[in-house]
């Protein structure tokens, strides 16, 4: 999960790149580098840690440069130190990857004793002497590239310049995310279409098995055999000042507190709250054939997979489908009952995550139906299944996903009713009071959003805790083991998200009165259950604290802490209000500690590797 820029054009191109690897450091902050090729030679820069480390050295490059490329790198083969760091130089050749080469020992083996030295623990290094001795061999780079990709099996997007060839560069993408983009007089790559708004917003989307060569003027693409393919610009339709912080502290606080927005948007588009009827183009049950789905796979990997927990009670009880949530890094290997009479539903804000779209194209490869939820369009994931919803969030920059897991919940809602109202397993009243639960979630969110004073002030009280259980039941269960996430990767606290019901079975004998424990207990038809469960850990003396309804004195009552969260009467929506709060609570406890919110350590906001 690295994130690549190169730009080829007329425009002095060292700061250029800078800041749009700023634009795509979420995806990887452990070194950086910048190369840029000027009157013949390649001048390059390299720097462990974050970015700002990288700054200082940029006076180090040629102005006048107008050619070149940057990489800021989430390691995976060798530490993240500057040796490792990339761009990697041979001779006149300059190359920059984000993936992984899986044969990549094999190949340096049989590098080294053809006499190959290497500087680096990397395996984008073994690629770089690969393409280089293709290169002595055909004289040619496009012909070396077409026989080095013979070479390689994994995941691989490749930055490659050539000093002996001024004025191009080559992309060449297999597995992993890279965007050309389309400019006048200058042209640009990235690892997502983010970091090349400010510039753009016609982007070239490669497939895998294909390569560009890029000049100022021309984009040309050929699949790997090189033969050429015709691929038009598509126009994005994001703002470049959509991924800015807009005067919040951090970008994750921006998006908790975009929510309402989104909500308003997806409605807008998938719904008409007049009609009272579902927009089947956007929700894109008119790609499917309904009548063949007996079962339903939902796949994904971390808050995605949270979400996906939420939208099987939604499948369930709308389209009276049996539905099983599954970790897409687990799925695939356990030889699953999958069929024709599947649906596979893929959730995915990037659309890039490695394990989710290796579970897509074996659901393919074994005849299902398969849907993508996703929040960037024309990424890997939507482009590999057969329908998609879009979520429109918005970019989300925040490694710690938000906006993303309210707008997957919501889309589940939406999709799960729509499908049901087709095979009419919903009735009339059930769908009524759906679409006027709907038309009130927006102003409720915003309620939710802005209660974040009360929560702050427990966050002072919580943010020194080493450890931390959260509960809840039924839609509230996922709830709480997606607050459980949210605070350990930004604050790096360990949290556990239990079933209210599954704590008697060994996990309180965690609890005492050091052990805070967050209870989501909205009135729901467990409710009841839910206050026994949380009277259990009040008398092994465990500090609860509540998220309810704002009037419910019972529950308040036997809290240390309450934190009031609307209720909208609708139980699979309700998880979307109550999330809400345990999203603050992290930020806050996490901004307490100093840790980086939007950039916590060891993480990266695509995991576009296995
Ligand atoms: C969530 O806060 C994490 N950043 C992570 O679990 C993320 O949800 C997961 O990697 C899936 O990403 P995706 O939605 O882009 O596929």
């Amino acid at each position: 999960m690295c994130g690549v820029i190169g730009y080829v054009g007329s425009k002095s191109c060292a700061r250029l790149i800078f800041d749009g690897l700023k634009r795509l450091e979420y995806r990887g902050y452990d070194s950086a580098g910048i190369a840029v090729l000027d009157h013949g030679k390649i001048e390059l820069v390299k720097a462990e840690g974050k970015l700002v480390h990288l700054e200082p050295r940029l006076e180090e490059l040629p102005l006048k440069a107008t050619m070149g490329m940057g990489h800021t790198r989430w390691a995976t083969h060798g530490a993240p130190t500057a040796r490792n760091a990339h761009p990697h130089l041979h001779g006149d050749l300059v190359i920059i990857h984000n993936g992984i080469i899986e044969n990549y020992r094999e190949l340096k083996e049989q590098l080294m004793k053809s006499g190959v030295e290497f500087k680096s623990d990397t395996d984008t290094e073994v690629v770089l002497h690969q393409l280089h001795a293709e290169l002595e061999r055909t004289k040619d780079l496009k012909a070396a590239i077409m026989e080095t990709v013979k070479h390689l099996r994994g995941a691989y997007a490749l930055g490659i310049m050539y000093a002996r060839e001024p004025g191009q560069m080559y992309v060449v993408k297999q597995g992993s995310p890279v965007v050309l983009g389309a400019g006048d007089g200058e042209n640009f790559f990235g690892s997502d279409a983010l970091a090349l708004l400010p510039h753009t917003n016609r982007a070239v989307f490669l497939m895998d098995g294909e390569f560009a060569r890029l000049k100022a003027d021309s984009i040309e693409v050929w699949d790997f055999a090189g033969k050429s393919v015709r691929r038009d610009p598509a126009v994005l339709n994001w703002s470049a000042s959509s991924a800015d912080k807009q005067g919040y502290k951090h970008y994750m606080l921006k998006e908790i507190h975009e929510q309402p927005a989104v909500m308003s948007s997806i409605l807008s588009r998938l719904v008409d709250l007049k009609e009272n009827t579902f927009v089947d183009k956007e929700t894109g049950i008119d790609a499917l054939d309904l009548g063949r789905i007996k079962n339903v796979a939902i796949v994904a990997c971390g808050t995605a997979h949270y979400a996906g927990q939420i939208g099987r009670y939604m499948i369930e009880e709308f389209t009276r489908l049996p539905a099983n949530v599954e970790l897409a890094s687990e799925f695939r290997y356990r030889n699953p009952c999958i069929d024709a009479s599947t649906l596979v539903i893929a959730v995915s804000q990037s659309g890039e995550t490695a394990d989710t779209l290796a579970c897509v194209k074996h659901a393919v490869e074994r005849g299902c139906q398969v849907m993508s939820i996703c929040n960037v369009r024309f990424s890997s994931i939507p482009r590999a299944s057969h329908a998609v919803l879009y979520m429109e969030a918005g970019p989300e920059v925040g490694v710690a996903s938000t906006k993303a897991f309210t707008a997957m919940v919501l889309s589940f809602y939406v999709l799960s009713l729509a499908i049901g109202e087709k095979l009419k397993t919903v009735a009339a009243r059930r769908l009524e009071k759906s679409f006027d639960s709907m038309r009130h979630l927006p102003a409720l969110v915003d309620r939710a959003v802005n209660a974040a004073g009360v929560i702050e002030e427990i966050a002072h009280k919580l943010y020194e805790a080493q450890n931390m259980l959260f509960i809840g039941r039924g839609p509230s269960f996922p709830v709480a083991t997606e607050g459980a996430l949210k605070l350990k990767e930004i604050s790096y606290i360990h949290a556990e998200g239990y079933a209210g019901g599954e704590l008697k079975h060994g996990p309180i004998a965690l609890v005492d009165r050091h052990m805070p424990v967050v209870s989501i207990a909205p009135r729901d038809n467990q409710y009841e259950k839910m206050i026994s469960n949380i009277e259990e850990v009040r008398a092994r003396q465990g500090r609860i604290i509540g998220v309810g309804d704002i009037e419910d004195e019972r529950f308040r009552s036997i809290c240390e802490h309450y934190i009031p969260c609307p209720q909208i009467g609708d139980d699979h929506l309700q998880s979307i209000l109550s999330v809400i709060p345990l999203q603050l609570l992290a930020y806050y406890v996490a901004d307490m500690r100093g840790t980086d919110v939007d950039q916590p350590r060891n993480l990266a906001k695509s995991v576009t590797v296995e």
